[in-house]
């Protein structure tokens, strides 16, 4: 299948398939992205998947400057460091630096709570350890910023992640922008079924995230058995899975061949996407909260997780 393109609420074009480029969490092993973004780029990718907190930016700005494509080809997507509440534009305007453009595609609120600033340190902790969230500025607040951005054209497109059916109803009480994008953790295993409708029913576009499920999902044997099936990996019988349910996703890899692989899916038969629907178990395998119900700072009822 040639991997289609979404259009999201405010007409614009998005690659159906992304490419994550999460680099792990240790700063120092970030320049090592830059080998695999290259063969990412060369593979065929056109929408990045990016974040302030990714550390990868600027390798993402060296393999574009040198490959020379016109800008109107690519989708960039960025998130806003979630200390950075007070520093919006600011912080923006290092992302574009680093990637080398004018603007980006879709610029998202990474997570809905909000984190203590404090410079040079994106995980200010609590005595008892817990992140240090603020209640002001409030994601709402933060939403407003984010619409007057696009006046900027800075931004094509603004969105959220890792957002709620609770925490959007929250958010559309005063957005005046309804979010293009919703960007969440989504595989067979956790396949938010009623989130993924709500959104469609709004017109906010779903990206999954962790969209492999790793190598539980791609372990199942339900997903061994399709892709004997369909000739394909578990892998792309996965990411067939989200297309073929309306859903967007951003697949990360290291390796040419699965980057390969996974712009190059099978149409599953409608029996099939039901069959790994029904996987579901309700599991967060990417991010997963405390034994005591806390991510980031928030209970999972605040999140409505
Ligand atoms: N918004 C958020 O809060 C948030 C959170 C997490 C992630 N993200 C975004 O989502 C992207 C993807 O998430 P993720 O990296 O956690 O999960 P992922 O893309 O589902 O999984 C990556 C893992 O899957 C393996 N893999 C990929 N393609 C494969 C294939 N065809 N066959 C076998 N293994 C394959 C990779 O190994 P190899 O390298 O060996 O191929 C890697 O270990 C991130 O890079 C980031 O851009 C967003």
């Amino acid at each position: 299948m040639t991997i289609p393109s979404v259009t999201l609420n405010n007409g614009v074009q998005m690659p159906a398939i992304g490419f994550g480029t999460w680099a792990g969490m240790d700063p120092a092993e970030w320049h090592k992205s830059e080998p695999w973004l290259a063969t990412a780029l060369k593979a065929g990718y056109t929408h990045f998947d990016t974040a302030q907190m990714y550390g990868t930016e600027k390798y993402i700005g060296n393999i574009l400057k040198d490959a020379g494509i016109p800008r109107d080809k690519l989708f960039i997507t960025s998130k806003l460091l979630w200390n950075y509440h007070s520093l919006i534009e600011e912080s923006l305007d290092t992302t574009l630096k680093d990637l080398g453009t004018d603007y980006v595609d879709l610029f998202l609120i990474h997570w809905p709570q909000m984190v203590f600033y404090e410079e040079g340190n994106i995980r200010p902790r609590n005595p008892d350890g817990t992140l240090k969230v603020v209640e002001s500025p409030s994601f709402n607040d933060v939403w407003a910023v984010f619409e007057k951005l696009l006046d900027t054209g800075k931004v094509k497109s603004i969105g959220v992640s890792n957002f709620s059916i609770k925490t959007l109803e929250e958010l559309l009480k005063t957005a005046k922008v309804v979010p293009s994008v919703n960007q969440i953790e989504l595989h067979p295993y956790l396949a938010q079924t009623e989130l993924v409708e709500y959104c469609k029913s709004k017109g906010i576009v779903v990206t999954a995230y962790a969209p492999t499920g790793y190598s539980q999902v791609l372990g199942d044997p339900l997903i061994i058995e399709l892709a004997a099936k369909y000739k394909a990996s578990p892998a792309q019988v996965v990411l067939a899975w989200h297309l073929a349910r309306g859903t967007t996703a951003v697949p990360k890899s290291t390796s040419e061949a699965h980057q390969k692989e996974n712009l190059n899916l099978p149409t599953l038969d409608s029996k099939d996407v039901e069959r790994i629907t029904a996987l579901d178990k309700g599991l967060r395998i990417c991010n997963k909260p405390t034994e005591t119900g806390i991510i980031c700072g928030w209970s999972v009822e605040r999140m409505g997780w």
